[in-house]
Parts: structure tokens; sequence; C-alpha cells
């Protein structure tokens, strides 16, 4: 995607493919769309994709695949074991990372399993940048604990700092003098960080941390599923990169980690996900975990067409045009939202656009979790769902206290090639009827909790009558229209 300059000066961002298979979407009158949310439990991930007019939940698995992804798929070579397939993908990883070793696994979730298995002992502690949802459960249900060690900057909504996902290196050299370095089972480096607005990481930072780690003795593991966007900020923001092939970007970040892992629904845009690492003894362990776990070595739990679209889709990650697709669509979005006074995270980053429902419901308390109420509202108000990314995210500690979110976000994610600029500019406009009527927004309240991950099944309802309201009023001021 390139930002072009148009006649009246207005720059616009480019989509530089064309659309050849498509999908029809639903827009449901405002009605319906208050049914269907009270069906849902006023929790956007019960809802069903019918009822949905733009799906923003999240780019996970969703990205549209190019034509050679489609074609390569049909190359796939069906084999229990040993599946040419497998050694396809194997190859194209190890060039692209330069580490001797992959294990295929079903998602992302399912390396942070196995890597949690072997790494996590009882009462250790993963240093990270900041925690993703799944890692921390699999790290705690290993007996581990989890610290964030993110630079101060990485907590602030509004920011220039290019790189807010940086680990703060004197609460890193803190943490390891504090812990000792016998009690920590890794340390994470997330490549944007997801909870926090995809905010990336700079290849300075990342020389750092692996020069402690490596000092220290301690295991360097990094979560590549959000590379794609991470290679274009390293790429556009880090002055020495401004001329360095995306490969060998790629390249130098792996030399400088023991284990990399990804979900290959976000990176490689695809469904699965794998491990790769150089690491002889941890390989070896991790392997035999796979067979119990997953599947067969050679196609861990995924089926070998989507392996087929992974390889492919991993060498088009090294393609400006392809990976600038969500950073320069997430910029956007964010200045026409900023234009209009809503409050968002910057600077943009990936994956996303992040709005800050702290401030944009400021009447709600966090322990009624604004950002639930804010993307129930805003499903109400469009048809377009977002995901929460704040306190409903959490998990309840042991003692059943209420942990409150760093912060407190919507996030309206960017599938890749997915959308157009007419489907953003609705999400901006529809946003900023809701920013206007702000006050109608009220909180929710479980009804039904699960222990773990609350956020993914549980039910919640309305604190009051506000969605009728929030709905009745838009009736009143768009009269008849969707
Ligand atoms: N790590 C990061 C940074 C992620 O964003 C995700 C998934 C995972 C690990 C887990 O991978 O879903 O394949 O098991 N993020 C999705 C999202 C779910 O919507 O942001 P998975």
């Amino acid at each position: 995607m390139s930002n072009v300059k148009f006649l009246s000066g207005e720059t616009i961002p480019m989509e530089m493919h064309k659309v050849r298979m498509v999908q029809k979407v639903n827009l449901l009158p405002v009605e319906e769309r208050l049914v269907r949310m009270q069906e849902a439990g006023f929790n956007t991930f019960l809802l069903k994709s019918r009822d949905v007019f733009l799906d923003m939940l999240t780019d996970s698995g969703v990205n549209a695949m190019s034509k050679n992804q489609y074609s390569a798929m049909f190359q796939a070579d069906d084999s229990y074991a040993g599946s040419e397939t497998f050694y396809r993908l194997e190859n194209v990883l190890q060039d692209m990372f330069g580490m001797s070793h992959f294990l295929p696994l079903h998602q992302g979730r399912a390396c942070e399993n196995i890597i949690s298995e072997v790494l996590v002992k009882p009462n250790t502690v993963a240093l990270m940048n900041y925690h993703f949802t799944t890692t921390k459960a699999h790290i705690m249900r290993n007996g581990g604990t989890i610290e964030e060690i993110i630079s101060d900057e990485g907590l602030k909504i509004q920011s220039t700092n290019p790189f807010k996902g940086n680990m703060d290196i004197d609460k890193l050299n803190e943490a390891i003098n504090r812990l000792g370095s016998e009690n920590i089972c890794f340390v994470r480096i997330e490549a944007g960080t997801n909870l926090v607005g995809g905010q990336p990481v700079s290849m300075a930072n990342m020389r750092e941390v692996s020069r402690i780690c490596r000092k220290e003795g301690i295991k360097l593991v990094y979560d590549a599923s959000l590379l794609a966007d991470n290679l274009y900020f390293i790429k556009t923001r880090e002055e020495e990169f401004k001329n360095v092939d995306l490969k060998d970007i790629t390249r130098e970040i792996a030399s400088l980690m023991d284990v990399v892992y990804f979900s290959a629904r976000k990176l490689g845009a695809a469904r699965g996900g794998g491990i790769i690492t150089s690491d002889d003894t941890v390989f070896a362990k991790m392997r035999e975990l796979v067979p119990l776990f997953e599947g067969f070595m050679t196609y861990g739990g995924m089926s070998v067409m989507e392996m087929e679209a992974i390889a492919v889709g991993l060498q088009e990650t090294l393609d400006i045009d392809v990976i600038s697709q969500t950073p320069v669509f997430v910029e956007a979005m964010c200045n026409e939202l900023i234009a209009k006074g809503i409050p968002v995270v910057t600077p943009p980053g990936g994956l996303g656009c992040h709005i800050d429902a702290k401030q944009f419901c400021d009447h709600i308390s966090q322990e009624q979790y604004p950002a639930g109420g804010l993307a129930a509202a805003l499903y109400i108000a469009s048809g377009v769902r977002c995901m929460e990314r704040g306190t409903l995210s959490e998990q309840r500690n042991e003692d059943g206290s209420e942990p409150i979110a760093d912060m407190e976000l919507i996030r309206l994610a960017i599938p890749k090639r997915v959308y157009t600029l007419s489907h953003v500019k609705y999400v901006v406009d529809r946003l900023a009827w809701l920013f206007e009527n702000r006050h109608l927004i009220g909180g929710i309240e479980f009804v039904e909790e699960p222990k773990v991950l609350r956020f993914f099944l549980g039910r919640l309802q309305p604190i009051g009558d506000w969605p009728d309201k929030l709905a009745k009023k838009f009736r009143e001021d768009f009269g008849t229209s969707l």
C-alpha cells in the first residue's frame, strides 16, 4: 500500500492489489443489531458472523490470501509422515530466519503451550515487554508468573515515541538482579505488543535485550506473530534500516533470539503456527511433545494445504507492498479519528486502530468494563464488530479480586486486504456519532464468567437500559438509514 497524493492535495492510502474474489456481508437495521447483541450476551465474540457488517474483531486467520497462496494449496502433499509440504515450509522458514529447526503446530497458542511445558518451571518468572492473553495463561498453567517490563512510554495512550513496545533496559536489569537469572524461565519479546496498541519494538532495543540475556544465560523467546507490522516499522521508523532488505532485518532479529514462534493466522496470512530455533537441546525437548499434543512432526495439527499457503504467505511478508497495508490503513483511520477529537492510541501501531475507552467513556468505572460497553455500543450503532482489550480481557486474581487493566481499549483490527477505504470511512463516521452520544453508553456486568480466558465465552448484561436508549437515538438521528 502506498500513500498517493490527489489533485486536491489529500493523500489517500492506495491498495496495491486487485480484488478477485468477494464475500457478501449484511448490514442489519439497528433494532435487529440490538437484539443480536443481547443474544450474544454483550460479548462481541459470541456474535454470529452473518449478523456482522464489518468484522474488525481480529485479523487472525481472516486476512485475504493471494492467488499465489491459493494456487500453492493444490500442490500439497497429503502424507501423514514425511510430507513434501513440510520440507517446503521448513525450507522457507530456514531461509527467512536463518534458524535450523522447525516444529509445525496448529496455531500460536499451541506454540505457547509447548514452550511453556518445556521452559517454565514452578515459581519461575517470564519477563516480557507485555503479555498476551494466551501466553500468560500457558505460563501460569505451568506454575510460572509473568512480569512486564515495557517502557513507561508504552503505557501512555498518546505519545510520539516510535517504538512504544520497547523493553525498559533498566527495569530488565533490575528484575534480573532482584529475581536472579536462575529464577527467570525466559525473557519474551512480543513483536508488536498486541494488548497495548500494536506498538512495535526497535532493533536497537532487541539487540540490547539479547546482549543482556546472553550475558546472563537466559533464553530469549520471540513472539513473531506480529512480525509483518514490526518489519514495516523498523524499516520506516528506524533510520539505520531505511535501505536494508526486509529479509536481512528478519534474519538479524532471529539471530538475536533463542526461540522464535508465530501464529500463522497472522504471520503468513493463513491458519497454523510454528516454532523455530537453532537450540538443539530445547528443540529435542519440544519435539517430543508435538505428537502428544498436535500430530505427527511433519504436520503438527495443520492441514497440509494451509502449510503450503503459509509458505507462500511468509515469502510475501518480505514485500513492502504487502506488509504496509495494515499500518498505512491504521494510520489513515487514526488520523481521521483524531481530527474528530476521538481518543486513539498514538503513534498509530500495527494490527488495528485502538481507541481509548477510558477517555471515550470516562463516566464508566473500569470495574464496569468501559471497553466492553463501548464494543457493544459500536456494534449496535454500526454492525461493526471490534474486540475489547481491557479489564474484561484480564483474568481474576487467585483471591477473586478484579485486576484492573493498564489500558482500556477497543481494537478495530484491520484484516489485510479485506476492507476498503469506504469501509474505514463508515467506521469513522459511526464512531464519531457514538462519540457525540457517548453519555448514552453504559457499563456491563458478568452473568456467566469462565475462570480462564473469560472474555472468549463469558456472558454479560448491560447495567441499566442504555442499549435501548442508544438504539432509539440512532433511529432518531439517522431516520430510515441502516
Ligand atoms: N501471540 C500474539 C502476539 C497474538 O496476537 C496471538 C493471537 C497469539 C500469540 C496466539 O495465536 O490465536 O494463533 O493461537 N492473537 C489473536 C488476536 C487471537 O486476535 O489478536 P493464536
